[in-house]
């Protein structure tokens, strides 16, 4: 299949220390996929759905330990624990590729090797990225094949020489002779290992089966591994999605926005307008790679093929264009099976059909106070079947940035949206994301937490020196041709009520940052930044008083107050790394607040 030696001989070396019974190298083929969903089906471990309903889908359960990411068997092992910084787990590279190595002995025992060449990026992009993932899981490569390009054209485009970034996974259940899986496969949680060599490029990740602990491309590779790189070598890696918005006038611009996981990506990114005659298309929903284009401009790509997307509270009413997306074509893995083999799960907009098995395999009783769907059940599908997908989406040269967004869950303090006042200011304002945990990752305690950059979980350095990167970032190019910078937050309560109704509605805050690209819009000072003006969001034909408005747009001093001292608790932890710039913006924000 391929010439590249130095893979083939990687290839050889994870196969005499897993000990698989055999090795297979993905083609990425129709006639494969089929072959490895089918095998699934005839062990009993997945369920082919309706063909007239959800034709080519499967319907997946995962063992009930394996739903979500493992942020505390995440690991970032550089050669000194101050490179990975305060906010990444931390274990002596040598110490760990020891530990690893243990488990990873004999690991593939009565299971198959695959070998998967995946592309982030359009392949042959020069932008796009190259990894080989090895894995004893089935389930990742047909997941892989839709959130990747894979196979063979990846060999092509990788040659004899070309370099990749080697992906190490197994689920780290080896079979004894004749034994088979009944379930689903993986190790207990605290024998699972998700492990970034960040000086070497390499991942090595055991135990688990599930999303990002194990789709390797995804948050491993095109996050943490990438943000590194981009930190080598000047480019960005970010946990953003990409869209594009264009006026009634027919003009074009193209948002990013950075939200904690579970915090409305894939929603912001697939909206449908509430206001007459503006046009919203997804180019990401995840992940943006971001670069300078010789006319100075940010430009941005989405390195993924696919949307790995939150299943519960998705409906025809919320994401028409996330559910016609997984219309087809489409696994489907922790939610409601029903009886006429279609899926359910809390939100979908209609009722949970009786007899509906949940996703731990029971017959759902709705009485039960549980949900059917794991809050995190997920459906991974192709983004060419996005309605609403972007012309240039898979344009190597990526689109031009106008506007980077920071939201997250904060039921107080953050307003509906506000704007930076300044490059500087933009950074100061994605270092202090905060949002309420959500059920992306496991084990997580309650309550708002920060996410700088929604990049706490997936920054593959010190988060420290990211913030300097995004400080240097701005100094490569001139204000006027640099996005401007919003902070906006869906998710404000009063009386335990949202203030804002969410979804399509976002439009009209995203239409008001439009302009205000433009130079548009009235706005009032505030300490935090620039605020809409009552009246500069459209709110008509919207149920919503003046006063609820002025409530989800409302600054006030004292909570913000209080906010600095969580930014100071935050700031403290990163000493010396963190840039001068950033405390001289939480300086400024002090005494505009009169601290
Ligand atoms: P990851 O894939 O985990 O990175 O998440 P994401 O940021 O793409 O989140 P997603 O869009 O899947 O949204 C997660 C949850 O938030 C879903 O249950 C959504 O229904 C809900 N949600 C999204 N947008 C809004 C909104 O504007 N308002 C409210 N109230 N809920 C929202
Ligand atoms: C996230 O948690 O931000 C996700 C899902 O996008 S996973 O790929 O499982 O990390
Ligand atoms: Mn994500």
């Amino acid at each position: 299949m391929t010439k590249n030696q130095k893979l083939i001989n990687w290839v050889n070396q994870w196969a005499e220390v897993m000990q698989p019974d055999n090795v297979v190298w993905c083609d990425g083929s129709e006639e494969e996929n089929q072959r490895l969903l089918d095998g699934y089906v005839n062990a009993g471990l997945a369920v082919k759905l309706n063909e007239k309903k959800r034709p080519g889908s499967y319907y997946f359960r995962s063992d009930p330990s394996d739903v979500a990411r493992v942020e505390n068997r995440t690991f970032i092992c550089s050669k000194t624990q101050e490179e990975a910084g305060p906010t990444n787990n931390w274990e002596d590279p040598e110490k760990m590729r020891a530990t690893m190595l243990a488990k990873y002995k004999g690991c593939m025992k009565g299971r198959t090797m695959y070998v998967i060449p995946f592309s982030m990026g359009p392949i042959g992009s020069n932008i796009a990225h190259i990894g080989v993932e090895i894995t004893d899981s089935a389930y990742v490569v047909v997941n892989m094949r839709i959130m990747a390009r894979i196979g063979k054209p990846v060999l092509d485009a990788l040659g004899e020489n070309g370099f990749f970034v080697p992906c190490v996974h197994s689920v780290g259940k080896p079979l004894a002779a004749g034994e088979v899986d009944k379930t689903w496969p993986c190790a207990p949680i605290e024998e699972k290992y998700i492990v970034h060599f960040p000086e070497t490029y390499e991942i090595w990740s055991y135990g688990s089966g599930y999303g990002g602990n194990a789709l390797l491309g995804k948050k491993c590779l095109a996050l943490r591994i990438a943000s590194k790189m981009g930190k080598d070598q000047g480019w960005l890696a970010e946990h953003m999605l990409i869209l594009g918005i264009t006026n009634p006038k027919g003009e074009k611009k193209y948002i990013a926005a950075a939200f904690p996981s579970a915090c409305g990506k894939t929603n912001l990114a697939m909206l449908v307008p509430t206001i007459p005659g503006w046009k919203v298309e997804t180019v990401g929903d995840d992940i943006a790679w971001m670069k300078y284009g010789a006319d100075g401009r940010l430009y941005a790509i989405n390195p993924e093929a696919g949307f790995f997307g939150v299943a519960p509270m998705t409906s025809l009413e919320t994401n028409p264009n996330a559910m016609h997306s997984a219309d087809a074509n489409t696994i489907f893995t922790n939610v409601g099976l029903t009886p006429d083999g279609d899926v359910w799960w809390e939100g979908i907009g209609y009722d949970c059909p009786a007899g509906t098995i949940d996703w731990k395999g029971n017959v759902y009783d709705p009485a039960s106070g549980e949900p059917c769907a794991h809050a995190n059940a997920r459906f991974t599908a192709p983004a060419s079947q996005c309605p609403c997908i972007d012309s240039q989406w898979e344009n190597p040269a990526g689109v031009p940035i106008s506007a980077i967004l920071f939201g997250g869950r904060r039921p107080s303090t953050v307003p509906l949206c506000h704007e930076a006042a300044s490059w500087n200011h933009g950074v100061f304002m994605g270092s202090i994301v905060g949002s309420e945990v959500t059920a992306a990752a496991i084990g997580l305690k309650a309550g708002v937490r920060r996410d700088p950059f929604a990049m706490l979980p997936f920054c593959g350095y010190n988060m420290g020196d990211y913030f300097g990167h995004w400080i240097d970032m701005g100094k490569k190019s001139s204000a006027d041709k640099l996005p401007k910078f919003f902070f906006v937050n869906w998710f404000r309560k009063k009386d335990g009520k949202w203030l804002w109704p969410g979804y399509g509605e976002n439009s009209r805050v995203l239409a008001y940052i439009f302009n205000r690209c433009n130079g548009e819009g009235a706005t009032v000072d505030t300490a935090i930044g620039k605020v809409p003006a009552a009246g500069a969001i459209n709110v008509e034909g919207l149920n919503i008083t003046a006063e609820e408005m002025a409530n989800a747009l409302a600054f006030s001093t004292d909570e913000w107050k209080d906010e600095v001292a969580l930014i100071e608790e935050q700031y403290a932890m990163f000493g010396s790394h963190l840039p001068k710039e950033l405390r001289a913006e939480l300086d400024g924000l002090k005494s505009r607040l009169g601290m």
